[in-house]
């Protein structure tokens, strides 16, 4: 059904309003009168005519949002049409119920713990390449002076997850482009667009981006095909993917021939073959998924680590620690996983600045919410996050930026707050790669460079596009570290 309301990410982030200072959006008219960050810890339920048929319901308490995201039987993920055109009308995310949990069983291998290790080369490689950038950026091009970071942050994230998920068969000049168009998927996918895509529209210019990024990750799928069915090595998901098939393909082969099954090999997961173009229209769920969420917590990361050196030299030290003090060691998962200090840092900005603030979803037949409301059948009902990370109960002082909450304190047992993620069936499937990823990312940096934030009054202030990004757009210096 056409539903006109959106988030950038079918499965996160919420575009809808700017919070905190601008209040236009229709989110804004659903908060009226809440005051910047202090958004209501009291369940609301705010019913807005929008686009004369459609209600929308803000469940803003934790355990309400908990309740929404947890009940597959009343309610889907919500997308604006659009969304539907860019991603393919069969992308699985658009799966619901059983299905959508079969298809998302086959997808788990690619995020275990062993396969995240082999991913870690190319997520090296790419941020040694950007760190390097960054000190042309600062020193080169700009003599010292501090410039607005966000863009290449964005580049970054880019990168990293074009080689994370389809590895070297993309060109570097292909990975630039699809960073640089990808701004015009996130504006097509802005609340109110026009249902039909006309040309020179940005929905328009959005569905080029989108075809132009299906196209290279198709031709990536093919490549990989050839070069697994070779015996090549796994250095992306996608010749995870690939092995896992072909694995799956031989064992029916030899279980067709008669062969006995514990003697055929049977892969760890029994996958079909996938076409070229759905691979590559799941591979761009993932970058959709994730490109607005780790842009906005990378920008966090670097201008909070700049705020507070305190807490940079914390990360300095147990980064140098455990590269047993050699800077240019390489990292690994033991490493990653050893380092407490760093992951609460990571952990501590997704709560204080959580990416994704709300997660739209569509109510499929009348859901009873409480004793005394059901939201009827093709509302929208949208659980926030922001408030159940705000909690004073679960977090004391909540608006501090404070590490040290999930070392001493008790963070990390309010389970029920941490919200970050979402929860239920369709909670983040790249949580344990997004948080690794950002720990070795500031690791490497803090090991390697020195940067400065140039405070403006705007620095604190929130902008929404599609997630939330400080209003100057995080202006820094870079230099080498002695
Ligand atoms: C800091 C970074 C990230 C944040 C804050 C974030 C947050 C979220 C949230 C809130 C959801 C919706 C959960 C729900 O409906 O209950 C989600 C879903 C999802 N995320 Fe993430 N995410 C991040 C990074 C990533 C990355 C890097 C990937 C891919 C590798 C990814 C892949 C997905 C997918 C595929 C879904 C949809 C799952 C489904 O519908 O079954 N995310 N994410």
């Amino acid at each position: 059904m056409a539903v006109n309301g959106s988030y950038t990410s079918p499965i996160a982030d919420a575009a809808y309003a700017t919070v905190g200072t601008v209040n236009n959006g229709f989110v804004s008219k659903v908060l009226g009168g809440i005051d910047g960050w202090t958004i209501a810890l009291t369940l609301f339920l705010s019913l807005v005519a929008y686009d004369q048929s459609q209600f929308v319901v803000i469940a803003s308490t934790r355990d309400m949002a908990r309740k929404v995201l947890n009940s597959p039987e009343y309610v889907k993920p919500c997308v604006v049409d659009v969304a539907h055109k860019l991603l393919r009308p069969t992308n699985w995310v658009f799966l619901d119920g059983r299905e959508h949990v079969d298809y998302r069983k086959g997808l788990n291998g690619l995020f275990t713990r062993q396969a995240l290790e082999l991913y870690l080369p190319g997520q090296e490689e790419v941020y040694s390449k950007y760190f390097q950038k960054f000190l042309d950026i600062s020193q080169k091009e700009y003599g010292g002076k501090p410039t607005p970071f966000m863009p290449h942050f964005r580049e970054l994230m880019c990168a990293v997850s074009c080689r994370t998920f389809v590895g070297h068969y993309i060109s570097d000049e292909a990975v630039k482009k699809i960073a640089d168009d990808y701004y015009l998927i996130t504006a097509a996918l802005e609340l109110v667009n026009f249902p039909i895509i006309l040309p020179f529209t940005k929905t328009w210019y959005g569905k080029k981006a989108a075809d132009m990024v299906l196209d290279e990750f198709s031709k990536c799928a093919a490549k990989s095909k050839v070069r697994m069915a070779a015996g090549g090595s796994v250095g992306c998901i996608l010749d995870g993917w690939v092995k896992t098939m072909i694995e799956s393909e031989k064992y029916r082969q030899k279980i067709a021939q008669g062969v006995k099954a514990e003697e055929a090999g049977k892969p760890s997961q029994l996958l079909r073959p996938f076409t070229d173009f759905e691979i590559s229209q799941t591979i761009f769920t993932f970058l959709f998924a994730s490109q607005d969420a780790t842009s906005s917590a990378s920008t966090w990361l670097f201008q909070l680590m700049a705020d507070r050196p305190d807490v940079l030299d914390k990360v300095r030290e147990e980064n140098l620690r455990v590269r047993n003090g050699d800077r240019n060691a390489a990292f690994t998962m033991d490493m990653l996983e050893s380092m407490t200090y760093t992951r609460a840092v990571v952990k501590e900005i997704l709560r204080y600045r959580p990416p994704v603030l709300m997660i739209p979803y569509l109510v499929k037949k009348d859901f009873p919410i409480t004793e005394t409301y059901t939201v009827p059948k093709g509302a929208m009902v949208i659980p926030t996050t922001y408030p159940a990370l705000h909690d004073p109960e679960a977090y004391p002082n909540p608006d501090s930026f404070d590490p040290e909450r999930w070392i001493t304190g008790t963070a990390e047992n309010q389970t029920k707050n941490w919200l970050v993620f979402g929860t239920g069936p369709h909670y983040c499937l790249g949580q344990t790669y997004a948080t690794l990823n950002l720990m070795a990312m500031v690791g490497k940096a803090s090991v390697l460079l020195d940067w400065e934030h140039h405070v403006t009054e705007l620095s604190e202030k929130i902008k929404v596009f599609a997630t939330i990004f400080p209003q100057d757009d995080c202006l820094l210096t870079f230099s080498k570290r002695p």
